[in-house]
């Protein structure tokens, strides 16, 4: 389970995902993408581009969608797109984990959130006490009571909760987290101490962030690299800088375009404004 420093930590390869017949078109078709440990990944796109999909499909939740997924993924060497669901579930939650857009789909309505975050440590091998004392450190390292274990999601806000969930990563130690538009639901202040906390996260744990946004802004202040999607493939994936400084596609150009923090005036458009409805895959 060891990588090299420098070796992949997460690599696809022709990774192809259908919905439909075999001989549909592939809503996600990547030749190539490889992240190392510790590296702090944003994937961009339009809307519609593949980016939820790839994600979930690295997590291995786009089967339970009737997706049909081709290719290889490889985790810490180990081959994901044929292994069995029982060492999938084994591996959300430990190894790999995902921070929704919407953090109150991550918990049970009807469970203190402590609930859901001591059954997920239990579930991964530790002891009542020490779910217990690793909770409790992990809530104050994200800057919460403890005694907000014991609310409800609905008692919660939207970034507090984001913040259990990334507590929860912290807790269980994962390498790979998936954050699929983690602040897009909550305000600019909310959404900065957010991406401040996921890369402590990073820096504690080198654990590997794929952050997926259309944001390309808000990517290139926190990532090390930009893969741009359009259309399921990776049409751009370079150094942040270099990719915001010399854009090389128009699908790139349009995203820096809606980004307002980056200088240009965002485009009136179909794209413009809340045209990023929650995917329900
Ligand atoms: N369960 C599904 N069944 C059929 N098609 C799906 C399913 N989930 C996603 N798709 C299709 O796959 C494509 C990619 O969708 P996806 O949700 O990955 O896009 P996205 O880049 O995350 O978009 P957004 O920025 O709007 O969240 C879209 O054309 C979508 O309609
Ligand atoms: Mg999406």
């Amino acid at each position: 389970m060891t990588t090299a420093d420098d070796a992949p930590f997460l690599q696809l390869r022709d990774l192809r995902v259908r919905y439909g017949t075999a001989d549909s078109a592939p809503v996600v078709h990547i030749d190539q993408l490889t992240v190392k440990c510790g590296e702090f990944i944003g994937i961009a796109g339009e809307s519609g581009a593949g980016k939820t999909t790839a994600g979930l499909t690295v997590l291995g939740l786009t089967r339970h969608a009737g997706a049909r997924v081709t290719g290889s993924i490889r985790l810490a060497g180990e081959e994901l797109v044929s292994a069995p669901e029982r060492r999938l579930r084994r591996l959300r939650g430990s190894t790999m984990a995902l921070i929704p857009q919407n953090p109150a789909a991550a918990f049970s309505p009807v469970l203190p959130v402590g609930a859901t975050v001591l059954r997920a440590l239990r579930l991964h091998g530790c002891t009542r006490a020490e779910a217990r004392r690793r909770a409790t450190t992990a809530l104050e390292r994200v800057g919460l009571p403890a005694e907000h274990l014991t609310r409800y999601p609905h008692q919660l806000s939207g970034g507090q909760l984001q913040r259990v969930a990334i507590a929860l990563a912290s807790a269980l130690r994962t390498r790979l987290l998936i954050a699929d538009e983690p602040t897009s639901a909550l305000d600019v202040t909310v959404q900065a101490e957010i991406c401040a906390l996921l890369a402590e996260l990073r820096a504690a744990h080198a654990t590997a962030v794929l952050f997926i946004s259309h944001d390309l802004a808000l990517l290139a202040g926190l990532c090390d690299r930009i893969a741009v999607l359009h259309q399921g493939r990776v049409i751009e994936d370079r150094p942040a800088a270099n990719l915001i400084a010399a854009p090389r596609t128009d699908c790139t150009r349009r995203l820096l375009a809606a980004a307002p923090r980056l200088g240009a005036p965002a485009a009136p458009g179909p794209g413009e404004g809340s045209g990023e409805e929650a995917a329900g895959a």
